[in-house]
């Protein structure tokens, strides 16, 4: 077999949202960054993120406020100490995101503070209303393609990680043509969002297939709490139409949620309402779904201005009128949707992993902030936060010794893949089925078995990135399944109906799952 041909950087990114453009821009202050993104730099879930990033920047807050409305959201499971560096430290990266070119909205010269669920005061900055994401990608993404320092391969997947004594040495790279190479590095951060594409229904875009946490997991790392799945209460459910977010800041600035009788039935359910911890609108809007026997609730914004409506909450406005609903006069129909993994790869309180030199940011890690239920709005904060935290990590590190040779492996085995997309389906309904918002063991053992099938796509070997794809989001559906089945208590975003209790006496603690060791 032929020996792959090697590059060599300092450091090597995997992903273009926000943890991965802001962590490279950082690192590019002291070494050779790449980029590696499997679309575009504009190809992320950050991009799609509109309510806005939460950080202590008013008066009437404090850092031990944001702690307190963090820690009551992650229902018991957060780090402590994750939370205080991130209450703390997160109104500096938003500094950082200001420098490099972002503009978030101002009021009166001071900047504009929006509320979401969950949250005690108003903290969460946005840009041009409900676009937070966009023009953070934007910003960002201009700032990185200025810079000689960082160089950006679009279009390109990263396979696998290439590991040897422990340590993470680079990454093995497909090109859009199919041709491999063997990335080289000091540091590997894996930046490279979710696993949305888990579920049928998602707020996140097609690109959310789990790849790091998949090839992390295949390394040897460890991967925590995948079995809290955050499902957000409120996205579009209109025929034709996809699962477009609406934004919890909908709610924060005064929306009602109805059933369709056009009952206002939060009050039964949490005494914040509307603005309860998600995973308790989510599974409250179910319960009303069930009762009415209806695909959806609503969501009822139309007792405010229409121009205040328009003003902040432009982008919802204009997609929601492309299917002929006008935010300002009708209810949005609504149901909850897949959004955000509480889990993922475990890392340390500077984002490393326990395979030294690997590096996990954003939604690809588990950094133990968020606990059993994010908090609104952390997870931009989150990855900024643990972003600098990583740089300066890795401007310690010294000089890779290891020197691998890889070869390439690319001959198709000869039994043939049945349809990707068909299986991708397929898993996505036993996702749905099996491991949705309510569980239970016997749901959840027939998930496992349907999912183990699938395993035969591990006989090919793979070339198409759609396969690779396919693989990764396997591997994350029976981390996500195996884990839930062994929590055997309902806390947070995992809610199990034969266990419908939290059990703080024998579940505080973490799951954590390894390829060797198996759930430890
Ligand atoms: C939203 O705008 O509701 C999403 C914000 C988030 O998921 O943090």
């Amino acid at each position: 077999l032929d020996e792959l041909q090697v590059i060599e950087k300092d450091v090597i990114v995997i992903g273009a949202g926000i943890a991965g453009l802001f962590t490279a821009i950082r690192a590019s202050e002291n070494n050779s960054v790449l980029m590696i993104t499997k679309k575009s730099l504009l190809d992320s879930n950050t991009r799609y993120a509109q309510g806005g990033i939460a950080a202590v920047i008013s008066d009437e807050d404090s850092p031990a406020y944001h702690r307190q409305d963090t820690l009551i959201a992650g229902a018991g499971l957060c780090s402590n100490e994750a939370v205080e560096i991130l209450v703390h430290e997160g109104p500096k990266g938003v500094r950082s995101l200001v420098k490099m070119g972002t503009q978030f909205d101002v009021e009166n010269g001071e900047y504009a503070l929006t509320k979401e669920g969950a949250h005690s005061q108003r903290r969460i900055l946005h840009a041009n209303g409900d676009a937070t994401g966009y023009e953070i990608v934007r910003a960002l993404s201009e700032t990185a393609v200025a810079n000689p320092q960082i160089e950006v391969w679009d279009d390109h997947f990263v396979i696998d990680l290439v590991t040897q004594d422990g340590e993470c040495c680079g990454v093995i790279v497909q090109k859009p043509g199919g041709q491999r190479l063997f990335v080289k590095g000091k540091a590997t951060i894996l930046s490279s969002g979710g696993a949305g594409q888990l579920y049928r229904y998602t707020t996140n875009p097609e690109v959310a297939t789990g790849d790091g946490i998949a090839m992390a997991y295949r390394a040897g790392a460890f991967i925590q709490d995948v079995e809290f799945i955050q499902f957000h209460p409120t996205s579009l459910c209109y025929p034709g139409a996809p699962r477009f977010l609406i934004s919890e800041a909908v709610r924060g600035e005064g929306a009602v949620l109805r059933n369709i009788k056009g009952e206002r039935f939060m009050e039964r359910y949490h005494e914040q309402m509307e603005l309860a911890p998600r995973d308790i609108v989510a599974r409250a809007i179910v319960s009303e779904m069930e009762e009415t026997k209806s695909t959806f609730v609503y969501i009822d914004i139309t007792h405010e201005s229409a121009d205040m409506v328009k003003h902040r909450f432009p982008t919802i406005y204009e997609y929601c009128l492309k299917y002929g609903l006008d935010l300002t006069s009708d209810w949005i129909p609504v149901a909850p949707a897949m959004h955000y993994m509480m889990g993922g790869v475990k890392t340390d309180l500077n984002g490393e992993t326990n395979i030294k030199r690997l590096f996990a940011c954003g939604e690809v890690s588990s950094t133990g902030v968020h606990g059993a239920n994010r908090l609104a709005s952390n997870s931009l904060s989150e990855a900024i936060v643990f972003g600098r935290r990583i740089v300066k990590r890795i401007n310690e590190l010294p000089v890779l010794t290891v020197d691998p040779v890889i070869h390439n492996e690319t001959e198709r085995s000869s039994t043939p893949i049945q349809a990707v997309v068909e299986r991708r389906l397929k898993l996505q309904k036993i996702m749905v089925r099996y491991a949705g918002l309510r569980r239970d063991a016997k749901g959840l053992a027939k998930g496992l078995e349907e999912l183990k099938r699938q395993l035969t796509i591990y006989q090919s070997i793979l070339t198409e990135r759609e396969e690779y794809e396919f693989a990764n989001l396997l591997t994350c559906a029976m981390l996500t399944t195996e884990a839930a089945l062994s929590r055997e208590e309902s806390r947070g975003a995992h809610y199990r109906e034969d266990f419908p209790v939290r059990d703080d006496l024998m579940w505080r603690k973490h799951t954590v799952l390894h390829r060797l060791y198996g759930l430890t």
